[in-house]
């Protein structure tokens, strides 16, 4: 993997981190840090960087309220409190959404390279590490075992399966699929968070038809593509 504009300290802080994490780069050619956000490239040339700024299709959606959308709905709507633990930060499209509806957000990632783009997007948002969304590397069991946090909501969306018969997604999503594959062990996640009580409510986001993750969530809220599973954190029983 080649590294542009090696000069730059962000460069050399980011390579020293992508060492220390073991991180895969076989997929990647280059990472280029010539400009305030650095651009990932593959081998195929496609490219991934994460720009809270400049993406105002992904980062600035018509803000709908906290009462009405779905995604803010299956977190109970402010009802059951406004600090989510996000365990599938990934793009952080979600992460910023809830954060914009008022929610206070914790996000968690594992993969190196993709918590690379999202940490200098957020950096460049917010240089001074001033308040909004955490955003924290390492995996989510790690991540609960070791927080002494509570929260109101965990939330769960990890990587979708691959559709065979549809288009080729988007360039940025072919290259996000190559770094992370598939999140495997999406299922111990879920229980995982449901034994640590950080929550009294997990959401986990599926495609429309897709079975459950975890049998019996306790009830799901469908949108037209997607549904949220909700479980019972602090109550679920596993029965
Ligand atoms: C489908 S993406 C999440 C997209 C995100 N909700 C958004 O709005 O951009 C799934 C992400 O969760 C991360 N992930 C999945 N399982 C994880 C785990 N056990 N610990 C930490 N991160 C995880 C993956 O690396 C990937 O970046």
């Amino acid at each position: 993997m080649e590294i542009i504009n090696s000069e730059s300290v962000m460069a050399d802080e980011w390579l020293r981190f992508l060492k220390n994490s073991n991180a895969q780069t076989e997929t990647i050619r280059k990472i280029d840090f010539t400009s305030e956000i650095p651009i990932i490239y593959d081998l195929d040339g496609r490219k991934l960087s994460i720009d809270f700024i400049r993406d105002k299709g992904n980062y600035q959606k018509k803000k709908g309220s906290i009462k009405t959308e779905l995604l803010s709905k299956a977190m109970g709507a402010g009802r059951v409190g406004r600090r989510v633990l996000d365990l599938s930060a990934g793009l952080g499209i979600d992460a910023i959404f809830l954060s914009q509806l008022g929610y206070q957000v914790t996000a968690v990632e594992r993969n190196p390279i993709v918590f690379l783009a999202l940490k200098t997007a957020w950096n460049q948002l917010f240089p001074a590490e001033q308040s909004g969304i955490e955003f924290h590397f390492g995996s989510a069991q790690d991540f609960l075992k070791k927080t002494t946090e509570q929260y109101d909501v965990i939330y769960f969306d990890p990587m979708f399966p691959e559709k065979k018969k549809s288009a080729l997604p988007r360039q940025e999503m072919i290259i996000f699929r190559e770094l992370v594959g598939c999140d495997t062990d999406s299922a111990a996640v879920i229980e995982a968070a449901i034994e640590s009580k950080l929550a009294q409510r997990i959401v986990v986001k599926r495609p429309l038809k897709a079975e459950p993750l975890r049998p019996k969530p306790i009830t799901a809220m469908t949108g037209k593509l997607i549904r949220f599973d909700i479980y019972g954190g602090r109550l679920d029983t596993g029965n």
